[in-house]
């Protein structure tokens, strides 16, 4: 028996051919009126594919009577409604493990970049100013190797992190709500003592309500004008127009940043900043990482429908 799935919005084009062969889907994306379709169509459907950056919530899921799981794409559990999942006896799966190491490269990408002033540079050679008489060589940048890290969130992705910059010989301590056993980096009860001790600041704890707006003012203020943040967790953990302020005052030394509040809106004022570095949240995005997160998309939904076993269930309130 083909299952009926209901995939959210397009995925990889080898993770649609390969739901498409072992099940029946529809792309509810392609609808003209998704939630008037859903009303009309919900009940067919026992699976749900979607993404950490779509995910699902009460009222789509109340549309759907006879579903029974979820498998999203992402490790990110902010947009998915596991209270409401669990309420209904939903199983939801997600896509840890296999992105560590490229969001955190691309932490470690953004902490270079920002520091040494890379994009800055390739702007300043491709607009011709390094062969232009009379203007001011390229400005010194700041030194990574030996500085001092600050890790927000010392998970899966925070953890990778830090072994990454051991390979530059940092100081590393982290903050997290309970200290992490088995590592050797010193944890910080503290996130302004934290952000105050530390040279680069890089936040990769979950989103969602709790950590909302978790680096706030007084902890950029504790970072310095010789701190740089970086953020490839989510938006919503740093309240943006505090950042944006405090870059303007030149209160921090600059930011990295992959993800945004309200995406995928960026704050315009940061566009003409050159000691910020903004990406289109593509932490995760290369082919191998993808990939494997497109595989665990499937194998999560196959394993759940076939004999009720995920590689990888999120874990529900
Ligand atoms: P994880 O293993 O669950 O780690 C999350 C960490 O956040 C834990 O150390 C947790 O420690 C900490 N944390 C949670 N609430 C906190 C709070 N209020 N204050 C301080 N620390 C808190 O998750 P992961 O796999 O490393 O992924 C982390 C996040 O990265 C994901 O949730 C996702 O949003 C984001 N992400 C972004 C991209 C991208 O493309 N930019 C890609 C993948 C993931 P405690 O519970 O002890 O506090
Ligand atoms: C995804 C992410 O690219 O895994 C996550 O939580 O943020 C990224 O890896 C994105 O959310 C896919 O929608």
């Amino acid at each position: 028996m083909r299952y009926r799935i209901l995939q959210a919005g397009r995925l990889l084009p080898t993770l649609e051919a390969r739901l498409a062969a072992e099940f029946d889907t529809h792309l509810l994306a392609a609808e003209a009126d998704p939630q008037a379709w859903l009303t009309a169509h919900g009940a067919e459907f026992v699976g749900f594919v979607t993404s950490a950056g779509v995910g699902i919530g009460a009222a789509t899921m109340d549309r759907m009577p006879k579903l029974r799981v979820v498998s999203s794409f992402g490790v990110g559990l902010d947009k998915l409604d596991l209270a409401a999942a669990k309420a209904r006896g939903i199983a939801v799966g997600y896509t840890p493990d296999v992105l560590n190491d490229c969001v955190a490269d691309l932490g470690v990408a953004l902490m270079l970049d920002v520091a040494r002033r890379v994009s800055e540079a390739d702007r300043y050679v491709r607009r011709g100013a390094w062969t232009m008489p009379g203007v001011a060589g390229f400005p010194l940048a700041r030194k990574v190797s030996g500085a001092k890290l600050g890790i927000v969130g010392l998970g899966r992705i925070g953890q990778t992190i830090a072994r990454r910059a051991g390979g530059f010989e940092m100081d590393i301590r982290y903050h997290s709500r309970r200290p992490v056993e088995g590592v050797a980096w010193q944890h910080e009860p503290s996130l302004i003592e934290l952000a105050r001790w530390c040279d680069f600041l890089v936040v990769i704890t979950a989103g969602g309500a709790r950590t909302r707006h978790l680096i706030d003012a007084a902890v950029l203020d504790a970072l310095g004008p010789r701190g740089f943040i970086v953020n490839v967790s989510r938006g919503s953990v740093i309240d943006e127009q505090a950042l944006v302020q405090a870059l303007r005052e030149q209160r921090i030394a600059g930011a990295g940043l992959d993800v945004f509040e309200n995406e995928p809106q960026v704050p315009l004022e940061l566009l003409s900043m050159d000691n910020v570095v903004l990406l289109p949240h593509i932490a995760s995005g290369t082919q191998e990482t993808r990939q494997a997160m497109a595989d665990r998309v499937f194998d999560n939904l196959q394993g759940f429908l076939r004999d009720g076993r995920m590689v990888s269930p999120a874990p529900l309130p």
